[in-house]
């Protein structure tokens, strides 16, 4: 097993070339369509800036913790989520498969398949393409929903279309690897991103009744902090939002330098995405009270949860804006299908690292052949079924498989290999010392509290079927496409390493 304060010698690996590429790589795939639109609405339904104080919480209690773990882990063993954990005990190497797996071919199916709506949407803000009724524009014109996941109905070509384009570009940036690639591409899209939501903004200011809009979303409600509700909801959405247990930092932080400051990287990451999430919200409300103000309908009217939120609800907004409609629309379909791009590549190099470290194929190989199995896989999520398959498998995925990887994670790295271990390596190359707490947060905190979310959800669904689909529905698409994630990891994690690894 590996000494503690000393990385893990891997002499040909790609490095990012400054530690600002590493940053900017790791907050583009924080932030995403999960800090974008689902904060917003999370963020209003559990007591609008009251939220604030379980989400900080969350954030400083799991969210840092747990972004160290993952930083500190890959940079100290210098490998993709199963290099490193096979380096800890090579029983566990089947964590880190299932963790890329699940992501790779399960959440960024689908994923990918939103970023392609909103790719059509950029295109549809040119004519206001949605009309009058854009409720029955979304859900029939364009989605073509059939009556559950039973009938899979037709495949709607504009979304493949779109899909294709989405899955070209991922291949585009990590076909040329760490810093030629990613690392380029997260400096163009970044900046992209927060101008464009800083444009959004500054330009909500300009519109009457969206002020009123974002003081509705910002107004505290301190009475929702009892509610137990509130707190689960926060602390799920940290993990989704900052993108851990994903296998994804693990990798990224694998091609740092062997000087680099772990724990400043981890705050900054958190931060920042902190930061758009609550820019990008004031964008949303001020839009939705501009659209209060302009039908004179209550507040709580015009508020859509979910996908009706950026499909329904601005496009209905965009459409009485008073000048410039189209380049409104665009900037907003443009500023989600960026956030959602540069976190789709950060899973498909998580998991082209994987293969690559223990196979040594080309990664050029590599990535080309996952990005055609990544479009191929998310046609189902492209059809006429594809809303209720997105909706069940996105609940099995992001729900059970993510809080049990995370937990598993947790006591692996805190029990197994030693919390104080793992800080003591992190403290010798940061600048900002981690105390005790961290060990206490990953050994206790975060896996009790992960043990909460999923007891909650299970009952939950247990007592009524998730969404109310059917039983049978969610049993062979939910469970199974978790199930079968584990099962090809472990047969992945049963195959020979190429090369020897410790
Ligand atoms: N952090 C991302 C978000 O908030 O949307 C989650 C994510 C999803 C990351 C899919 C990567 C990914 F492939």
């Amino acid at each position: 097993m590996m000494p503690s304060t000393t990385q893990v010698m891997e002499p040909h690996r790609a490095q990012w070339k400054t530690a600002w590429g590493f940053l900017l790589a790791a907050v583009g795939s924080a932030i995403g369509l999960g800090s974008i639109w689902r904060f917003a609405y999370v963020c209003y339904e559990n007591g609008g800036g009251a939220y604030l104080i379980p989400y900080l919480v969350a954030l400083v209690s799991a969210g840092i913790p747990l972004m160290i773990l993952e930083y500190g882990i890959g940079h100290q063993m210098r490998g993709s989520a199963p290099m490193s954990f096979a380096r800890i005990r090579p029983q566990w190497e089947w964590l880190g498969w299932w963790m890329v797996m699940f992501v790779m071919f399960g959440i960024v199916l689908y994923y990918a398949v939103v970023i392609a709506w909103c790719l059509c949407y950029f295109w549809f803000s040119l004519n206001l393409a949605w009309g009058g009724d854009p409720n029955t524009f979304f859900f029939q014109q364009f989605l073509g929903m059939t009556a559950g996941p039973h009938a899979i109905g037709d495949i709607r070509s504009p979304i493949l279309l779109a899909l294709v384009v989405v899955w070209a570009l991922n291949w585009l940036v990590v076909f040329f690897g760490i810093d030629r690639g990613i690392e380029r591409a997260n400096k163009i899209f970044m900046p992209l991103l927060i101008g464009l939501i800083l444009a959004l903004t500054a330009w909500n200011f300009t519109l009457p009744g969206a002020r009123e809009g974002m003081l509705r979303f910002l107004r505290p409600d301190f009475s929702r902090l009892a509610d137990p509700k509130v707190w689960i909801d926060a602390y799920s959405q940290i993990f989704f939002t900052l993108s851990l247990g994903f296998g994804i930092m693990i990798a990224y932080a694998s091609y740092l330098p062997r000087k680099a400051d772990i724990t400043q990287s981890a705050w900054v990451t958190a931060l920042v995405d902190t930061a758009v999430s609550l820019l990008a919200g004031l964008a949303v409300f001020g839009t939705l009270g501009y659209m209060a103000d302009a039908t004179g309908k209550p507040f709580e009217q015009v508020v859509q949860h979910g996908i009706g939120l950026a499909f329904v609800a601005y496009p209905q907004a965009i459409s009485l804006l008073p000048s410039f409609r189209s380049l409104f629309g665009a900037l907003f379909f443009l500023a989600l299908a960026v956030a959602g791009i540069a976190s789709s590549i950060s899973i498909l190099e998580a998991f082209s690292a994987a293969v690559i470290d223990k196979f040594r194929y080309p990664r050029k190989v590599v990535v080309t052949v996952l990005s055609v199995l990544g479009f191929l896989g998310g046609i189902v999520f492209a059809t006429g079924g594809g809303l209720a398959w997105l909706d069940i498998v996105d609940h099995f995925l992001s729900h059970y498989g993510l809080f049990i990887a995370c937990a598993l994670q947790c006591v692996l790295v805190g029990w197994i290999y030693g919390a104080r271990r793992l800080r003591e390596h992190v403290n010798a190359v940061s600048r900002m010392r981690i105390g005790r707490l961290f060990d206490w947060s990953i050994r206790y905190l975060v896996p009790a509290m992960l043990m909460v979310l999923l007891v909650t959800d299970l009952l939950k669904d247990l007592r009524e079927p998730y969404g109310r689909y059917p039983w049978l529905a969610l049993v062979l698409i939910g469970r199974d496409w978790l199930l079968v994630t584990l099962l090809l990891a472990l047969l992945l994690a049963g195959r020979a390493w190429r090369r020897p690894i410790q």
